[in-house]
This record gives C-alpha cells, sequence and structure tokens, in this order.
C-alpha cells in the first residue's frame, strides 16, 4: 500500500542486513512514522503484546519471523516447541497468530536443524505473499458490494461506509481486510466515504485508519463510538464493512470490542453488515462464538489514560478517569452470525453460517 506515493508492506526483511525485521511502531503512530528493527524473540512477542504491533493477520506474519529469529539463537526441537508457545500466547483471540505458529512447526519440526533458520524465513516469506494476495482478492470481491450500492446513488453521490478499529493494511501485511474493498472502490474513481468509529479505549479508528485511508486519499470522517447508530437511522451509512479476529465454523464473527453493537444496529435499520477475512481467521473447531471464543482481557490503563498530542508537538499521557474506579477492560466481543448478512473472503462472498462457509473452503472445512 501506499503512504504519499510509496509503496510499503507492514512486516519486511531488512534488505541491508538479511535478517533483521522490520514493523512500523503502530503505538507511535499517527503522530510519527517510526520503523522498529526487531532483532529477538523476545522483542517480537514485546512487540505484539504492547501492540506495538497488531491485526490479527499480521501479528500472525510477524510472529512467524519472530519463530525465524529465534532459531538463531537455537535451532534445536526443544527450543523450537517452547519459543512458538511463547509466541503463541501474546494475544489469545486472534486466530491467525496461532495458525501461523502451527504452520511454521509443521514445516520446521521435519527440517534438520541446520536448515531451520533458512527454512523460517522462507516460509515466514511465503505467509506475507499469500496473506497479501488474499487480502487483495478480499478487495475485488468486496469491490463488487460497493459498487452494488453505488447504483443507488446518484452520481457523483459517495457510497458511505462505516468501519470499526482497524482492519487496514496496517492491520495486515498489506491491503487489509475490511478496507481492501474500499481501497479499490476508490483506486477505480468509485466515490466513497468512510465513517471511521474512533474505537475506545485505544482509538484504532482515529489513530490509524484515519490515517492509513488519508494517506491514501480516501475521504472519510472520525465518528464518536455511540454514533454510528444515529447515522444508520438517518440514512447516512450504506455498509457496514468490519475485519475479524476469528470466526467460527457456524459464521460467528469476533471483533474490536464494539463491534456486535454496530451490528444490532445495522440490523435495525437494514443495513448490511458485511465481514471481511482471510480463511486463515475461521477457527472450524469452534461452533459457538460467545461461549467458544476466548476473548482477551487487556490492561485497565488503556481505559483510564489515553495518549494524545500537545500544541507543542510533545506526546503526553493523561488520566481520564477518576482515582480509585474500577475499570474492565475486554479488547473484542462476539457478533452472532445472525446479525451478519455475509463473510467476504478470498474465495469470495458468502452467508455467515456453516453451509456458506464450506461451500467455499470445502478443502478446510
Ligand atoms: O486489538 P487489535 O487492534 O489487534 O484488533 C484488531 C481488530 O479488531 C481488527 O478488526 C482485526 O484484527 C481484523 S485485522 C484485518
Amino acid at each position: 500500500m501506499k503512504i504519499d506515493g510509496a509503496s510499503y508492506r507492514s512486516v519486511w526483511v531488512d534488505p541491508r542486513d538479511g535478517w533483521s525485521v522490520r514493523i512500523f511502531d503502530q503505538a507511535r503512530l499517527p503522530w510519527s512514522l517510526d520503523i522498529l528493527r526487531l532483532t529477538t524473540r523476545d522483542q517480537v512477542a514485546h512487540a505484539i503484546s504492547t501492540m506495538q504491533v497488531r491485526g490479527a493477520p499480521l501479528i500472525g506474519a510477524v510472529a512467524a519471523y519472530g519463530l525465524a529469529l529465534a532459531l538463531r539463537t537455537d535451532n534445536s526441537s526443544d527450543a523450537l516447541e517452547h519459543d512458538a508457545e511463547l509466541l503463541a500466547r501474546t494475544r489469545p483471540t486472534a486466530v491467525n497468530l496461532r495458525w501461523a505458529i502451527e504452520r511454521m512447526l509443521t514445516r520446521l519440526r521435519n527440517t534438520p536443524a541446520a536448515e531451520r533458520v533458512r527454512t523460517a524465513y522462507d516460509e515466514a516469506a511465503r505467509i506475507c505473499d499469500e496473506d497479501a494476495a488474499q487480502n487483495a482478492a478480499i478487495g475485488q470481491h468486496g469491490l463488487r458490494l460497493i459498487e452494488q450500492a453505488a447504483l443507488n446513488k446518484t452520481a457523483g453521490e459517495p457510497v458511505n461506509v462505516l468501519t470499526h478499529c482497524n482492519a487496514g493494511w496496517l492491520a495486515t501485511v498489506d491491503w487489509g481486510t475490511a478496507l481492501a474493498p474500499i481501497y479499490a472502490a476508490h483506486d477505480k474513481a468509485l466515490p466513497v466515504h468512510v465513517w471511521v468509529d474512533e474505537t475506545r479505549p485505544r482509538n484504532q479508528g482515529a489513530a490509524l485508519t484515519a490515517w492509513e485511508l488519508g494517506h491514501h486519499g480516501v475521504p472519510h470522517t472520525i465518528i464518536p463510538d455511540n454514533a454510528g447508530g444515529h447515522l444508520m437511522q438517518h440514512n447516512q451509512v450504506d455498509l457496514v464493512i468490519v475485519g475479524t479476529d476469528c470466526v467460527t465454523r457456524t459464521g460467528d464473527v469476533a471483533n474490536k470490542i464494539g463491534t456486535y453493537l454496530k451490528a444490532l444496529a445495522a440490523h435495525d435499520n437494514t443495513v448490511p453488515f458485511w465481514v471481511g477475512l482471510p480463511s486463515t481467521t475461521i477457527d472450524w473447531r469452534l461452533r459457538d462464538g460467545v461461549r467458544d471464543i476466548e476473548i482477551e482481557q487487556r490492561g485497565a490503563e488503556e481505559v483510564t489514560h489515553m495518549t494524545g498530542r500537545l500544541p507543542d508537538g510533545a506526546l503526553a499521557t493523561v488520566q481520564v478517569t477518576p482515582d480509585g474506579s474500577a475499570s474492565a477492560n475486554p479488547a473484542f466481543d462476539v457478533t452472532p452470525a445472525r446479525l451478519v448478512t455475509g463473510l467476504i473472503t478470498e474465495r469470495g462472498c458468502c452467508n455467515a453460517n456453516e453451509a456458506g462457509l464450506a461451500g467455499l473452503f470445502p478443502d478446510l472445512a
């Protein structure tokens, strides 16, 4: 994807040394675009758990490189299992993280120790390329939904898409999931405007989605998390598209906290509610999302404090809640399949149910 005309991916191996791993520090966006150099397993684990790097597909790809870095220190089978377990535990809800680690293990367990480092870098690179290709395909399939919505508009009037959190290229290796159709529409000169939920407590919408869309030139408006229902009641949302960290085989969808409320409002206002995902986000073992998906609980300070930029340009973190009040921070919620209009995958769109998913992915179901 492009930042002011220059092409980037969200993770890459430094071409100067051929082994260290580069990511954007997402904790510093939108205020500054800092590139981090990761050289150890522990740096990778820290970057994932502190959300310097985030978004389900991207943390899978970065964790895959984390295993490659770990193998540079110790390429034994015992270390491999231990390092994989440690990286997989950094964030509990994202299926892509465990999927990428499992795929690496399957490849590496049968590889002689002396060849493991090279094999790990190759496999991690393949995971990245596949993610980018899958997301590009999601963009093309989702584009048709936006084109369909455009048929109900007068010439030049934009299609209004509401999205929650950040499921753009920063959350994947490239293109994004929910934002991929939006980029595809914009790049085809189809007028599109995005309502960006701010996404408290960490503000991924206000900080990351708005930054991404702005640097690609996509018209957008940041709204408080609670504004979406009102906008839907006043016909200002044509469709909702969100990403996801985990989809059950029955089509239940876990995504950033607050997504469920948007789905309820969309249902009440007959606004189509679509979810973009690569098949690597599906946990085929799970049936009941509300019961079975593990929801990450994050620290209270994400609720009690906010970071922003002062007029002099310095960053500051301030407390926004009273001393002594308790706070809770469940990071994801589950939208039941009955509230999901459909799923946009790399193989096309389908109903959010077992038949729909199994129809598109008979080889995985
Ligand atoms: O906690 P985060 O910022 O990692 O949560 C990310 C999301 O909720 C995204 O919507 C999801 O990972 C989809 S990524 C394409």
